[in-house]
């Protein structure tokens, strides 16, 4: 079976021209460098069951082709997260024919059993569904969106939101989440920032992995996990202009160094599936990429679990041009890599026909097969394919309830606080609370939130507040709309304002306005509330703002007339709780922008680890890359996030100045950065400690700078600590253009810097000989 954790992988050590030391992860037999004797990254993925792999041969030569192209199709129980209809009654049919293998979209325990019913008591092989959702952030308990816990630079946050709701998930009859979102994007326009990590390729591996960990455990097969799905695969984070499902012309360097290593991260930590994404990768759609998901994730990355292609992607060939129709999508995807056809249907359809005439080869039908059947004994479906009925989790638990306040209070950038406005003084006598959010309980459960959304209200910014400073007057004005331009209720918030010896004004998006579907060409604050909050500003009161949003929003106007800011995303069921947490100091916020805010949408894309043009940023040279118009930074920079107390970083020390870049390149030799951080303050508090490293010459340009190390760490007063990173081959290496993953370590000077943002100035340097 190809594409298995059998695939012998190989390095290639090679002495090029400049010294330059190569290892590249080739595919067996495709590179005609030299071989060396290297061994390969230990990869952490538990091994192949032999009486899995037993029975998935045994029930493989069993099938009919109808049957086995019946388990490479999947269907819609309703159409709510795509175009078309809903397919529940094809659903039935076919589930007792023998002739679908999942069904997404339904949920109860009750719903599934009782389609799960036909397939294993009617269809003549017994073979179960395997129930699969859009598990996002939260099932019934909603945590924030995942960009927010992209700015807890915190694994376990992560990890809480996947635990909490596969447990939900699962007991109601669940099996598979469609997360984590793995894609990087640089791209606010684009409106499924909201779902991903942000811009950092490092940042959002370490993200995805402790994603695909909480979710299925070490045993996806446990009643209370669930498969978990790497998507989009892959290069869905770089769409032109923003506009979702659109072009991806990416290099081949920038897809390996960029793009994919959250996906190898998540097949490393042992992901059961991947999702194909949308749009062309350098000209070929990803449902059609031989090379991303054939060469790259099966040969290289080893991925023995299955491909599913997202909602209609398969047949959506024929609109890119690639197919001339159905069959030849099919012949194109299943060719490609894509296992599984998520709701159109044209491998059942053609797929016979095809083999029949030698344009699918029955090797592949058969390897797609195994991976679905292997999957589907893996999550425990043959052993227990009913869901326990009794056992169905209705509604948040307080426990899922602290968890996602306590992942959404960590989740919290504090972008600005000028004259210690913040924390407020829970003493406070009046408050006002202003804005069109502020008593929202919907808006805040953000894009992609499950059914929990629906059942069960946010708790609002407002009843957040009250319940915090229950000795306050707290009054509340909306003042305008988050859309339109009825600024007809400003007097009213501006009165408000002008009564408080604080305000705290809450503006954002709505949940709709990020998301699949949802690129804003503006991403400045909607409608009429940049100027509510400078009516308020006018007051003289002490201004909070809080942004509650799905995306960086372009915040320059009001980043000068607010006092503070407090980017706090959407966060989810427990929201206006963790606000008020955040605002009156009962937590110390220790977020971090994983995303950089631009100054002007016009500046897009921007992000810190940009490469150097010939004709670097010089404000005193003309000819230099920038704009005349506008300042060349960002308004905030990635990393960056304050807090109530103040910390030192200091100390930075190398374990060598000197390495062997072969050495490094084999895996061996590593280089230990160690630095200082002290809590320099009156309070306890939270600092994100970051390592970037600048390769600065290489024979492919490289960042000028880009994380490779992070740690949330929480000091009290006084305190300080020392904090390690180990650098070695992944962290100094890079890859080059050639298509078969040439990977260098090269001789040269690196430059360390650690700080508490990405322009952090501490600094250090090795070099590799
Ligand atoms: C389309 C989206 O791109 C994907 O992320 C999602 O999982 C599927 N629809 C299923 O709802």
């Amino acid at each position: 079976m190809s594409g298995s954790g059998s695939i012998s992988r190989r390095h290639i050590f090679k002495a090029s021209a400049g010294a330059a030391v190569l290892v590249g992860t080739g595919t067996a037999g495709a590179s005609a460098a030299p071989a060396a004797s290297a061994a390969s990254p230990a990869v952490a993925r538990p091994p192949r069951d032999p009486e899995t792999e037993r029975r998935v041969r045994a029930l493989l030569a069993k099938m009919t082709v109808e049957e086995k192209f019946g388990q490479l199709q999947q269907l819609t129980w309703h159409a709510d997260t795509g175009p078309g209809d809903g397919q529940n009654k094809e659903c039935a049919e076919l589930a007792a024919k023998g002739l679908l293998g999942s069904v997404l979209n339904l949920t109860g325990a009750k719903k599934c059993n009782d389609l799960q019913r036909a397939a294993v008591e009617r269809s003549r092989l017994a073979i179960p569904l395997l129930f699969g959702q859009d598990v996002i952030h939260g099932y019934l308990t909603t945590f924030p969106i995942p960009l927010a816990q992209g700015s807890s630079f915190d694994p376990e946050v992560v990890a809480s939101d996947a635990e909490t709701s596969a447990r939900e998930a699962a007991s109601q009859g669940i099996h598979w989440t469609f997360a984590p979102m793995a894609d990087v994007s640089r791209e606010p326009r684009w409106g499924r920032v909201a779902e991903g990590s942000g811009e950092d390729p490092y940042l959002t591996a370490q993200l995805t992995a402790a994603k695909v960990r909480g979710y299925q455990g070490a045993d996806y097969g446990a009643t209370d996990r669930l498969a978990a799905c790497a998507k989009h695969f892959v290069g869905y984070g770089f769409p032109e202009g923003g506009r979702d499902y659109n072009t991806a012309d990416v290099s081949e360097r920038r897809l390996r160094d960029v793009c994919l290593p959250p996906f190898k991260a998540a097949v490393d930590a042992g992901v059961a599936t991947v999702m194909a994404s949308f749009n062309t990768v350098n000209g070929v759609p990803a449902h059609a990429n031989r090379h991303t998901l054939h060469d790259i994730l099966h040969e290289e990355f080893g991925f023995d679990g299955f491909v599913v292609g997202d909602y209609t992607g398969v047949q959506e060939l024929i609109a890119h041009g690639i197919a001339a129709d159905g069959a030849d999508a099919a012949r194109l995807a299943l060719g490609a890599g894509v296992d599984m056809e998520m709701v159109s249907t044209t491998y059942a359809q053609h797929g016979k026909r095809l083999l029949a005439a030698g344009k699918i080869s029955r090797e592949r039908l058969d390897d797609a097969v195994a991976r679905v059947l292997r999957v589907k004994f893996r999550a425990g479906l043959f052993a227990h394919p009913y869901a326990d009925e009794a056992a169905e989790i209705t509604e948040p638990s307080a426990a899922a309830r602290s968890a996602a306040r306590t992942a959404a209070a960590r989740s919290m950038v504090l972008l600005r606080n000028e004259k210690k406005t913040l924390p407020l003084s829970a003493k406070a006598g009046s408050l006002a609370v202003v804005g069109p959010l502020g008593d929202d309980t919907k808006e805040l459960h953000g894009t992609w939130a499950s059914i929990g959304a629906a059942l069960f209200p946010a708790v609002s910014v407002l009843e957040g507040i009250k319940q915090a400073a229950p000795s306050a007057t707290v009054r509340f004005a909306r003042g305008c709309a988050v859309e339109g331009d009825d600024t007809g209720s400003f007097d009213e918030a501006v009165a408000a304002a002008r009564a408080a010896d604080a305000v705290v004004v809450v503006v954002g998006e709505k949940a709709a306005q990020s998301g699949e579907a949802a690129a804003r060409s503006d991403i400045t604050l909607p409608g009429v509330q940049a100027q509510l909050v400078a009516e308020v500003a006018a007051t003289g009161t002490p201004v909070a703002v809080v942004v509650l949003s799905g995306r960086p929003l372009v915040l320059t106007g009001i980043a000068d007339e607010a006092d503070a800011i407090l980017q706090a995303w959407h966060p989810g069921i427990e929201g206006g709780h963790a606000v008020a947490d955040v605002l009156f100091g009962k937590v110390n916020p220790g977020g971090k922008l994983p995303a950089t805010f631009p100054r002007s949408a016009g500046q897009l894309p921007l992000y810190y680890a940009h490469e150097n043009t010939g004709r670097p940023f010089d404000p005193e040279n003309k000819y230099t890359s920038k704009y005349l118009d506008i300042p060349h930074t960002p308004l905030y920079p990635f990393g960056h996030g304050l807090s109530y107390t103040t910390f030192t970083v200091s100390g930075l020390k190398l374990s060598a100045e000197v390495l062997r870049a072969k050495s490094v390149a084999d895996g061996g030799a590593t280089v230990r950065a160690t630095v200082q951080v002290e809590n320099t303050g009156a309070s306890a508090g939270d600092e994100v400690v970051q390592l970037y490293l600048r390769d600065k010459v290489a024979s492919v340009v490289q960042p000028v700078r880009r994380l490779v190390g992070f740690s949330r760490v929480h000091l009290k007063p006084g305190e300080r600590r020392r904090v390690g990173f180990t650098l070695g081959r992944q962290e100094l290496g890079f890859h080059t253009n050639d298509l078969r993953g040439e990977f260098l370590v090269e001789p040269g000077e690196f430059e360390i810097y650690a700080g508490n943002s990405s322009d952090a100035a501490l600094k250090a340097g090795f070099t590799l000989t």
